[in-house]
Parts: structure tokens; C-alpha cells; sequence
């Protein structure tokens, strides 16, 4: 299955190192869209007026709402969750599409379905059914099987592996290589550690890691003998 390419001409919102990947991922379209330029973010450096891949950043997210009309879209490309999903909230109260990208060299099952502003990144899978939700980044690698429900804002980091079924709320950040199995449901707001074990459910806002993943605070009651007295 294909999702339809993106038509320029569109701004890429973040021009830290994501928002290159974001440009590298619009370059390799078989059709690629003319890329108006980067609009800077400001909390990972300010770049106005440089050059990122040869192309410019021309403004502040501030000056953002000056675009309408004169863009078919944009795509907010920062890693971080809660800011990309403040940058969708300007874009939007601006009135400007954001815009899906998926790589060419991903997988796409039948029934997959992509909100606005998300990216699929190179060699990515999505199993029969999943659904991705908005701003979310499905990064290189990753496979996210069959019917798997991934809330808007959420970031799946390279290499993660999503068993058919899971859950993962607004804003999960899975890190990178981690494997979370059949029909697991994490909260809104929690973070997975990279190459963690994700058996059973994780709740909202925690941080889980390890091998069976467990929330950071609980680990010293599951090896008691460690503790320093
Ligand atoms: C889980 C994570 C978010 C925690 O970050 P943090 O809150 O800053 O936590 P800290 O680095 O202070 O570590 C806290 C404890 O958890 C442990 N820990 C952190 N990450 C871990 C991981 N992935 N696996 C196992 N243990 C981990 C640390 O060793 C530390 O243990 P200690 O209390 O016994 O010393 C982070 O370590 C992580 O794994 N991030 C994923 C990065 C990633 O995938 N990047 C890809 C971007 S595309």
C-alpha cells in the first residue's frame, strides 16, 4: 500500500537534526515536493538565516501564522512529543495543513491508517490495520504490527518493535530497540527505555526500562538485596 506524497510547496518545522531527517525523507519521494524552507523552533538552537541541506531557515515558529495561504502544508519535525505537539497546536490555530510523509523504502499493510503531520521513516513496517495518530514519528526501522493504536504525538524510536495489538497513548516515547509485546497498553505521557522488554501494561507519565521493563522508582524493591541501608 502507498500513502500519497506530499505536494509543496511545504515547511518543515524543526531545523535541528530531526527536521534534517524530516528533509532527507522529502528528498528520496519519487516526486519530491518543493520544500519552501525550515522554520525554527528556538529550543534547540536558534538557525534563522542558516542554511540546513542547503536549504534556508527563514523564520521563527512566532512568524509562523505568515504562511497561510501561501504553503500547501507543513511538517512539525521535532523529536521531542510535547513540543511537537505544540508546534501542531500553532500550526493549526494558524490554519495551515500539516502534512504525512511516509519513505519510500517503508511497508505500509492494508488498513494502515497516518495522521496529519506524522512521519514514517526509511525501512519502517506497519502490520495490517495500525493506526498512527498525529505529529507522530514512527522512526527508522521500527515495526509496529498488525492493529496497533499509537496516540497522537507519540515517538517510536529506531529499531522498536510493537507486537500486533499494543496501545500506546498521546505523547509514549518508545526508545530506541525496545520491544513491547501483544496488546500491551501504555498511558498517555510514558516513556519506554531503550531496549526495554515491555510485557505488561505501563501506566501513564512513568518512565519504564530494563528487561522485563519496569518503572524506574520500583527497581530497588524488585532486588531488595541491593539496597544500601
Ligand atoms: C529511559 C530514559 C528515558 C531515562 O532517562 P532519564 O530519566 O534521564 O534517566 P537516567 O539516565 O537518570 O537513569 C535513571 C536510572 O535508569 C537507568 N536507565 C536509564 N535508561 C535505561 C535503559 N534504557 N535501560 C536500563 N536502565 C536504564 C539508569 O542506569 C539509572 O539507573 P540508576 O538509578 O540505578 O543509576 C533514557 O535512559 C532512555 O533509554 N532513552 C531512550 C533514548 C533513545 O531511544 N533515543 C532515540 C531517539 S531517536
Amino acid at each position: 500500500m502507498r500513502h500519497p506524497a506530499p505536494k509543496g510547496p511545504l515547511l518543515i518545522v524543526g531545523a535541528a537534526s530531526h527536521g534534517e531527517v524530516v528533509l532527507d525523507l522529502l528528498r528520496s519521494l519519487p516526486e519530491p515536493p518543493e520544500i519552501r524552507g525550515f522554520i525554527d523552533c528556538g529550543t534547540e538552537g536558534r538557525f534563522v538565516g542558516r542554511k540546513v541541506g542547503g536549504v534556508c531557515v527563514l523564520d521563527g515558529i512566532e512568524s509562523i501564522s505568515s504562511y497561510a495561504g501561501k504553503v500547501a502544508g507543513v511538517i512539525p519535525a521535532v523529536g521531542d512529543c510535547a513540543e511537537r505537539e505544540a508546534i501542531a497546536a500553532r500550526v493549526r490555530a494558524a490554519g495551515i495543513p500539516m502534512l504525512a510523509a511516509v519513505h519510500p523504502t517503508s511497508h505500509l499493510c492494508s488498513g494502515v491508517e497516518i495522521g496529519a503531520g506524522s512521519v514514517v521513516l526509511a525501512g519502517a513496517l506497519l502490520g495490517v490495520g495500525a493506526r498512527i495518530g498525529i505529529a507522530v514519528i514512527v522512526n527508522s526501522g521500527a515495526i509496529i504490527e498488525h492493529h496497533s493504536v499509537i496516540g497522537d504525538f507519540a515517538h517510536i524510536a529506531p529499531g522498536c518493535r510493537l507486537a500486533g495489538g499494543v496501545r500506546a497513548g498521546e505523547r509514549v516515547w518508545i526508545g530506541i530497540g525496545a520491544t513491547v509485546l501483544q496488546n500491551v497498553c501504555i498511558g498517555p505521557d510514558a516513556q519506554i527505555g531503550a531496549g526495554a522488554v515491555v510485557i505488561r501494561d505501563v501506566e501513564a507519565g512513568v518512565t519504564a526500562v530494563g528487561v522485563p521493563a519496569r518503572p524506574i522508582d520500583e527497581r530497588d524493591r524488585v532486588h531488595p538485596e541491593i539496597d544500601i541501608v
